[in-house]
């Protein structure tokens, strides 16, 4: 891939700006459009399966984005998945793939601490308490810094830079630093907290200041938004107006407006219709429901093994229906995935101890020969056989304490195609704010979830059909490609446009 270095020619379609009059030509890359995330949208697979040995991702982000990155000369920057390896930019799916390298060390302090043991249970409520340390901190400006240098190289003269999500929230930052030319967005895929808790962060002030690099920061819900605003204005004193904050730089740089905003992600809604359409798929649920026993009710949980999914809550719920006898293992039977998640992490660990304990524990006192109280998968499953098991279920339970948004309730509802089956939906979640026919509950209640999932049981036809074809508009109408367009647009807009 070519790199243009300091006085090189500008690639055609680049216009010149003020600002490049000004300061020296910063090192640019020829990419107008440039996505950086943690990881990169391909996995790794076995040369049989693939001409190059990558395959894309399942997910909406990389759906929705690579059209875009076709059309736009784009570039994805992101960690390839394995530790203390350097690897060549490559081109795959017609878009440019930048591997960033991590090493060992760095997956442990950047990713699996302050990602993942400090932000992830900071952003989530405190569930788990998180953890403060400063050597993590400073891993996770070194790695955000490097991301930052891998975008600016990349990216072209007055390109598009959309990062994404929290672990890379200083990015926006570095990257204004490195290339004030750029267009820089951010969205942030879970929750941002009030700033009641944020305060707990020892670093939250260069935090807010990283996500101000940028020009657009983009939020799932409207209550986010309003978290975030609250807490640039509290500890970095900034002037809020309406929606905009005016960042004026420490360092005498140009002042920029960034604006924040609520766009809630969704699904490629079309592919899970036409997947919940093909007959194999449809007679793989048919399968499914028959290796079961043809239960009367199947009820579905499918999550990351998180402990913000409450996976306890529900299976306590669920145990102590079965101990009432209200529900019979004859009748009725759990199917849980629980993909594998972030093992090396001490509270994921616990988590599962915890969940296979109880699992364990149920099915000794619930089961008989012939039926199983709950079938426990901990393994990720390809989208086809998600597809599946969402035909095969009739309840699909998505109990979070909070959530970001939620895509498996999502996904739940656009397979329905027939408007049947029912959807019990924690308050908790992003997807809350849009599926407003789901059976909603608060799962810390855990009596309010035992009636919530008789009732989705035993909701007549005429009442699920209502509201399974009112939640199914609103998804198949606000997909995720539609999110993108909304982000990318909005990030374009002239009013975001600054003094610049
Ligand atoms: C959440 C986060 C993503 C993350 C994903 C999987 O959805 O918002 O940024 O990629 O979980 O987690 P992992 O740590 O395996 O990347």
């Amino acid at each position: 891939m070519s790199r243009q270095t300091i006085g090189a020619p500008l690639p055609e379609k680049s216009q010149s700006t003020n600002q490049a009059s000004r300061a020296p030509e910063p090192l640019h890359g020829h990419s107008d459009f440039v996505v950086v995330s943690n990881r990169l949208p391909v996995d790794r697979v076995p040369v049989e399966e693939s001409d190059d040995g990558w395959r894309r991702s399942p997910g909406g982000l990389v759906t929705a984005l690579a059209p875009v990155m076709a059309t736009r000369d784009g570039a994805w920057v992101g960690w390839h998945g394995a530790p203390d390896e350097t690897l060549e930019p490559f081109h795959h799916d017609h878009m440019d793939l930048i591997p960033v390298p991590l090493s060992t060390d760095e997956v442990e302090l950047y990713y699996e601490g302050f990602s993942n043991s400090t932000l992830w249970p900071l952003y989530h409520d405190v569930i788990a308490p998180p953890e403060f340390h400063r050597t993590w901190w400073d891993a996770y400006r070194k790695v955000n810094k490097r991301f930052a240098e891998a975008a600016a190289n990349s990216a072209a003269r007055n390109a598009t830079v959309w990062v994404q999500d929290y672990q890379l929230q200083m990015v926006p930052r570095y990257l204004r630093q490195i290339r004030p030319d750029l267009r820089i967005g951010f969205f942030n895929h879970i929750p941002f907290p009030p700033p009641e808790i944020f305060a707990q962060l020892p670093w939250r002030q260069p935090i807010i200041d990283g996500l101000l690099g940028a020009d657009l920061i983009g939020f799932q819900r409207p209550n986010d938004t309003a978290n975030f605003l609250r807490s640039a204005r509290r500890f970095l004193g900034a002037s809020v107006k309406a929606q905009q904050v005016h960042v004026k730089e420490a360092d005498g740089g140009i002042s920029h407006i960034a604006r924040a905003e609520p766009f809630p992600i969704s699904i490629d809604a079309a592919q899970i219709q036409a997947l919940a359409a093909r007959p194999d798929i449809i007679a793989r649920s048919k399968q499914i429901r028959e290796d079961l026993g043809n239960p009367k009710t199947i009820l579905l949980g499918v999550d990351r093994l998180d402990y913000t999914k409450g996976i306890t809550h529900r299976l306590k719920a669920y145990g102590e229906l079965l101990k009432d006898q209200v529900i019979k293992v004859e009748d009725a039977a759990l199917i849980q995935v629980a993909s594998p998640s972030r093992e090396r992490v001490e509270s994921y660990r616990l988590l599962r101890e915890e969940v296979e304990g109880m699992v364990g524990r149920l099915n000794g006192q619930f089961d008989s020969i012939q039926n199983t109280a709950v079938r426990y998968l901990h393994h990720s499953y390809p989208v086809e056989e998600m597809v599946a098991l969402y035909l095969a279920s009739d309840v699909m339970l998505v109990t979070s304490l909070r959530d970001g948004m939620n895509l498996v309730a999502k996904e739940y509802v656009a397979a329905r195609s027939d408007n049947s089956g029912a959807l019990v939906l924690s308050e908790f979640t992003g997807a809350a704010d849009q599926l407003k026919q789901a059976l909603l509950v608060n799962p810390h209640d855990i009596d309010g979830l035992k009636a919530i999932m008789v009732r989705a049981i035993n909701l007549p036809k005429a009442e699920s059909s209502r509201r399974m074809r009112s939640m199914r508009k609103q998804v198949l109408s606000h997909d995720v490609q539609r999110w993108s367009e909304d982000f990318l647009s909005t990030l374009q807009d002239e009013a975001v446009r600054d003094d610049r």
